[in-house]
Formats: C-alpha cells, structure tokens, sequence
C-alpha cells in the first residue's frame, strides 16, 4: 500500500498530525483565502494544527451552504484517471462555463486498448492545453476560481498523478484550495448538477469502462455498495466485442457495437458458428454483406445478454435498497455506458416496474468529463471538504494521494463476492469510511 495511502495533504486525512515531510510547509501554507466574492475567511483561522482547520472549516462551511452563498463558487474541474483528458468550468449554481474533452482515440485503435504508460505520455502532452482553453472557453482566468477539483482515485495511476500534477502546479501558483474527487462519486453526483432536485437517498448504477457499480447514496460521501465489478466491467466487454467485430474503435467500442447492434438480431445464435468461421480481422467497412450481417448479429446477441445480465443485478439491488432506505425515489443510471440508448430503455423498464424513477444524465455527462469532477468538487466543498493550497512551488517528486484502488462505500452482506474478496489487496479505505471516521473526529472535538 505504499505511498498511495500517504496522503499529503488529502481532504480526507485522517492524521491528527501531518506525517510526511512536505506537511511543514502545507503548514506554512494555511492562510488562504477561498475566491468567493463574499469569501469564507470568517470561519477559517490561523493555526499550525493542519487537521484542526480542516474540520473546523467543515462545520463552519455548512452554515455557508445555509445561507446559499456557494452560488458564487466557480471550480475548475480536471479528469485523467483513463484515457480522456478532460476540463471544465462549473458554478454552484449548476451552469457549466466550459467543458474540453481530448480522447485518446487514436490509441485506441493502435493498440486496441488503454495501454498506461502511452495514455500517460497522451494526457502529459495534452493536459496544459485542455485547461487552458476550458479557462478560455469559460471566459475566465485563474484568477476567477475558487477552488480547484480533481480525480485521485480510482484509476490508473500514472495518468491520475498527471490531472493531479496540474491541478496542484495550478492551485499552488493561484493560493487555490484543492478538492480530490472519486471518480465514480463524481459519475453519481452529475445527476444532481443535471437535475438539481435530486436529493438523497437515491440510487446508483454506475456503468463504465472500469466498473459496474450499484449504490445506495444515503448522504454525500455516504454509500453503500450493493454490487459491484467482478471481472471486466460492461465497458471492457463493449470494447472488447467491438474489437473482435473489428469495428471502427475510433469512438470507443461501446457507440461501435450500439451502433451495428441496431442492424442486427440477437435471436439468430447460429451466426456465431459463421462468425467464428469468418475472418474477423477484416475491418467491418471491408466485410462482405454477409459477413457484416452476421457481425451485425453478433453485436445485438452481445448485446442482449450483457444488458440482461444489468438488469437482473439492477433488480435485485433495488429491492436490498428499498429494504435499507424505503424513502428512495430515483435510480441514476451514469457512466459511458450510460449513454447507450438500449441500455437506458431496457433499464428504464425494470426501475418503472419497481415504482422508481430514473435519472440518466445526456451523453455528455455520462461519459468521463470534467464537469462531474467540479461538481463532485462543488458539492463537497459546500461541506467543507477541501485542503488548503498546495506550496507555489512543490518539488516534481513531492509524494501525491493517488487512489488508484479506491471503493466507494462498504460492501453490503448479500452483495458481497467471495471472487472479489480474493482481490482485495492494495486496496485503500473507502471513501465512506473515511469520510465517516473523519466525521467521528470532528465530534469528538471540544
Ligand atoms: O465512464 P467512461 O467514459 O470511462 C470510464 O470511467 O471507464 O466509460 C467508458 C466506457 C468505454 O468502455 C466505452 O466503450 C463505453 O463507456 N461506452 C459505451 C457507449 N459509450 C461509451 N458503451 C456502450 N454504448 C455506448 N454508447
Ligand atoms: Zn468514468
């Protein structure tokens, strides 16, 4: 577990003491000022003790959100944990300012999947140019923000050091305090920054490249797991059909497949044995009719069977819910694969039978984007959850909180895997727990 559970100067530290060697001067750092036109000072104050402040900002920033002041929160959001680099400029009060997203798509159809140190030279060569013009965009500067959200965890960790690298440079050089975000907690929140009434408890199905993940939010930073990833995520298994088909992976493997399914009928099995005898190698464009029928085929059977396999899991987790939190109204289904047409309607189907109603953010907030990341940021800095700003001048080996194994919530019982289980090691807290632990220590505080 290393140096991924040495945070430096994590908003979930859980340390009375700051414990590594950059922390005297995070320490030095503390006097700042969050950029709101009516600013957070009166509730922060001049300390030494680092984790004092940081929880006695969080009970004061409640009372902020109270009187509604966050309106005037503008936060820079910035993504990299795969393989989009992404940036954006979002308010409190939900208006997005930009939004700039560079994919990787190119390597994608080299080398037919993320290859990490290749999405890691990518987001590098990117990353400077994307915030600049999610800056430019929003007609703003620096100078303009209030704080500076980014992905920690999970996710790769050489192109997560790389979104955390900028946002740190960034709010070091502009005395920015600094919002680390889970990733999959940022694909939930946007259904809150889509339909700003959406309050908790709530549901969650979060379906991406990396996870299927199903929740119960009870609160903000407060969820438990009822199912989650066992094997590849619905993602993968897009991306991967997508690559055996040998569609055009330029878009990613998921529209690819959606998109050929709609030609085809998952009811005809017997075109996998032509399909198998066929040379899939062909790039579809180049396919016979044939041949492109039966990949046609293929795509919907895939299809089929991996959105029923959701919706049996969606099912049951929805009636462990409602057991836990009678209360919830909403689903949120959010993720890449959330923005598949087919994957909504056949989910939409089991959540109206179960008298809930669904939430799917557009397409564009589905798929990995910085808006989420300043959202996620938003929503917990309202709470008081954010560290101070970095020192203007970190050193380039300074230690990062990187979380590239990083849960959500606990596990429920029934929803637990014995296969999962085997696999839990080099996995960091989750974010409840220590969200929950830091809670604890706030109360207990004279
Ligand atoms: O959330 P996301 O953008 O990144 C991760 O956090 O992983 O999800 C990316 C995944 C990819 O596997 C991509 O193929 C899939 O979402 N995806 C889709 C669709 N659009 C994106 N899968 C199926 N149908 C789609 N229309
Ligand atoms: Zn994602």
């Amino acid at each position: 577990m290393a140096s991924n559970l040495t945070p430096l100067t994590s908003r979930l530290t859980l340390l009375r003491k700051p414990s590594i060697r950059f922390s005297t001067k995070a320490v030095q750092n503390l006097q700042f000022i969050p950029k709101l036109s009516r600013p957070l000072t009166p509730f922060l104050h001049r300390t030494t003790d680092f984790v004092s402040v940081h929880y006695s900002s969080c009970r004061k920033a409640r009372a902020i959100n109270a009187s509604s002041q966050d309106e005037e929160l503008v936060v820079l959001g910035i993504e990299t944990s795969c393989d989009d680099t992404a940036a954006a400029v979002v308010r409190s009060n939900g208006e997005i300012l930009s939004q700039v997203v560079s994919s990787q798509a190119d390597l994608l159809v080299r080398y037919g999947g993320v290859a990490p140190k290749m999405a890691e030279e990518a987001h590098s060569l990117v990353i400077d140019q994307v915030v600049q013009e999610a800056l430019d965009k929003a007609k703003l500067t620096e100078e303009d923000l209030s704080a500076v959200a980014v992905t920690i965890g999970p996710g790769l960790s050489l192109c997560l050091r790389v979104g955390v690298r900028k946002a740190r440079k960034l709010a070091g050089a502009y005395a920015l305090p600094i919002i680390g975000v889970h990733h999959m907690e940022a694909h939930a929140l946007v259904a809150r920054l889509f339909q700003s009434d959406l309050q908790f408890p709530f549901m969650a199905f979060l379906i991406s490249g990396g996870h299927n993940l199903l929740v119960l939010a009870r609160d903000l930073g407060h969820y438990i797991q009822l199912g989650t990833t066992i094997d590849d995520a619905i993602g993968e298994a897009y991306d991967k059909t997508a690559k055996w088909l040998g569609l055009d992976m330029r878009k990613s493997g998921g529209p690819a497949v959606e998109e050929l399914a709609r030609e085809g009928s998952h009811e005809t099995a017997q075109r996998l044995q032509f399909l198998l005898c066929s040379d899939a190698a062909i790039h579809v464009a180049e396919a016979s009719e044939e041949d492109r029928k039966a990949r046609a085929d293929i795509a919907a059977s895939f299809q089929r069977v991996a959105v029923l396999h959701l919706e049996e899991k969606c099912e049951r987790a929805i009636e462990w819910a409602m057991e836990i939190e009678p209360s919830v109204k909403h689903l949120v289904v959010s993720g890449g694969v959330a923005s598949n047409q087919y994957v909504r309607s056949r989910l939409n189907k089991i959540i109206e039978k179960k008298g809930l109603q669904l939430v799917c953010p557009p397409p564009s907030l589905c798929t990995d984007n910085g808006a989420m990341i300043a959202w996620a940021g938003i929503e917990h800095f309202r709470m008081g959850r954010y560290d101070p700003p970095p020192p203007a001048c970190e050193p380039e080996d300074a230690v990062l909180d990187l979380r590239p194994r990083w849960p959500l919530g606990e596990e429920l019982a029934q929803g637990r895997s014995e296969a999962r289980s085997m696999k839990t090691a080099r996995i960091h807290p989750s974010l409840t727990s220590l969200i929950q632990a830091s809670m604890q220590q706030q109360q207990q505080q004279p």
